[in-house]
């Protein structure tokens, strides 16, 4: 038995606080102490992204960091998993602060290979040699029993889990470093999805969000997503079934139906557009029109009267011209979004967008683009949390709210709360830390662009 402190840092999307947790459960099961400090920990693991420069920055500057800390404590092993260990993997050997490099399908190993640098001083490095090559049956097998051990421990949010439907992706947006990163497309089989969610419900699980790069392109013999949610809604225990991110090119009508039909599963959908140009939708590789995908919008909202939608955008992406943009702004007002996320272009070295000869738009023009985007949104968003004003909401509560909200609801002797409604609208208020990982109903008394504030219900 082994207590040394582990600290585990973690970037990215919901695909790796997935990989982040699975790990951390590797290392609590392993003996190891999860601590909360890397300056006194003996082991710093860096869960990493590589969608945007900045996110790669980032991880650079924490290396900075630990390099110094590692002059006062030379025995501390530093590993880089993840996305930007696959991607740049022999700069990241080089760097003095690092000893371990592990690519996203080489986590299984993770525990090992820290094991071998704190006993035997050892550095290795663990990624894939051809990421596009097809995934052979034991990485798979390898894959998929690590995953399925997660059932209850080190869980981020009490009460939720998330469960990986697919790995990869073989889409090919132009922009996207996710297929060079995280190899081909691969669904798991039902089997072993149903099986998790059942050890998840009996751990007292009542959310699942299924993940996939595309999850609505889920295909395993004839099983898609929607038989899926089928599956899982017949599951005792299991309250809120979600499903991330949908890709506007896989969709098909079981999965509207699913939603309209099964009560479990929540009316919420997050279908990224990217842009409202066909002309730079055509350049992205997207697959789909501005008006293909307002279309598709249109029809989930007719199958599933309530649904809620949220989108992602990039600006800038080159070559983007006032006029492209200017479509944007205009599929943004159409398709009266929850909310969106916004990002700036930022070219992908390996990708197929770095090979065109298009002209880069200047960071200040993406800066104001995103600022105008993001103004034009905001407005709806507002116009959306409104009209929940005076009305009682099922929410299920995340736990402590990390921001101090002065707006909130009436204050009490208790703690701010946050949680989310079904339609994943985010909600404020003060209540028992005890009740995280339970639903609530919360009366809406005020609200912003992005919160709703209210009261706990008996
Ligand atoms: N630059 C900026 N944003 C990007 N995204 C993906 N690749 C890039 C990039 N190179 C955005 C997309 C995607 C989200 C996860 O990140 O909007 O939906
Ligand atoms: Fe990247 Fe496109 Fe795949 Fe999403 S669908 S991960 S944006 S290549």
């Amino acid at each position: 038995m082994n207590s040394r402190g582990v600290h585990i840092k973690s970037f990215g999307c919901q695909m790796n606080k997935l990989d982040t947790n699975l790990v951390a459960n590797a290392f609590f099961e392993a003996g190891f102490e999860i601590v909360d400090n890397a300056a006194c920990a003996d082991v710093v693991l860096i869960n990493t992204c590589s969608v945007r420069e900045h996110a790669e920055r980032k991880v650079f500057s924490l290396l900075g960091h630990l390099k110094r800390l590692k002059q006062s404590r030379p025995d501390t092993v530093v590993a880089v998993f993840g996305c930007m260990a696959q991607r740049l993997k022999s700069e990241l050997s080089k760097n003095e602060a690092v000893n371990i490099v592990c690519g996203p399908s080489q986590i299984p190993q993770l525990v090992d290979m820290v094991n071998q640098a704190l006993t035997e001083k050892k550095d290795c490095i663990a990624v894939t040699e051809n990421i596009r090559a097809k995934v052979d049956d034991s990485q798979s097998q390898a894959l998929d029993d690590f995953e399925s051990a997660f059932d209850s421990a080190q869980k981020e949010l009490p009460g939720q889990a998330f469960v990986r439907v697919m790995r990869g992706c073989n889409n090919f947006c132009t922009y996207c470093v996710v297929p060079y990163v995280r190899g081909p497309e691969v669904s798991r089989s039902p089997a072993a999805i149903i099986e998790q969610v059942k050890k998840l419900a009996d751990a007292g699980t009542k959310q699942i969000t299924l993940l996939g790069q595309t999850v609505n392109s889920y295909k395993y013999d004839s099983y898609r997503l929607s038989d899926l949610l089928e599956m899982s809604s017949e599951i005792d225990g299991i309250e809120w079934i979600r499903f991330i991110t949908s890709h506007p090119k896989w969709f098909d009508d079981t999965i509207f139906r699913a939603m309209a039909d099964l009560p479990k599963v929540c009316k919420y959908l997050h279908v990224p557009a990217q842009s409202g140009s066909d002309r730079i939708l055509k350049a992205m590789n997207r697959g789909y029109t501005a008006a293909e995908y307002l279309e598709l919008l249109d029809k989930a909202r007719e199958i599933v009267p309530d649904i809620a939608i949220a989108g992602d955008f990039i600006v800038g992406f080159d070559g983007e011209t006032e006029e492209d943009f200017a479509a944007t702004v205009n599929l943004v007002r159409k398709a009266q979004y929850k909310n969106c996320f916004i990002f700036k272009y930022s070219p992908r070295p390996g990708t197929r967008a770095i090979e065109k000869t298009a002209e880069a738009v200047s960071e200040e023009t993406k800066k104001q683009r995103n600022i105008e985007l993001l103004t034009v949104q905001e407005k709806i968003s507002t116009e959306f949390n409104r009209s929940f004003l005076g009305k009682t909401v099922k929410v299920l509560v995340e736990g402590l709210s990390k921001k101090s909200h002065l707006n909130s609801a009436e204050n009490d002797n208790n703690p701010q709360l946050v949680g989310r409604t079904g339609t994943d609208y985010i909600v404020v208020f003060n209540a028992p830390e005890s009740l995280a990982g339970n639903f609530v109903k919360i009366k809406i008394t005020n609200t912003s662009a992005l919160t709703l504030f209210g009261q706990l219900q008996d």
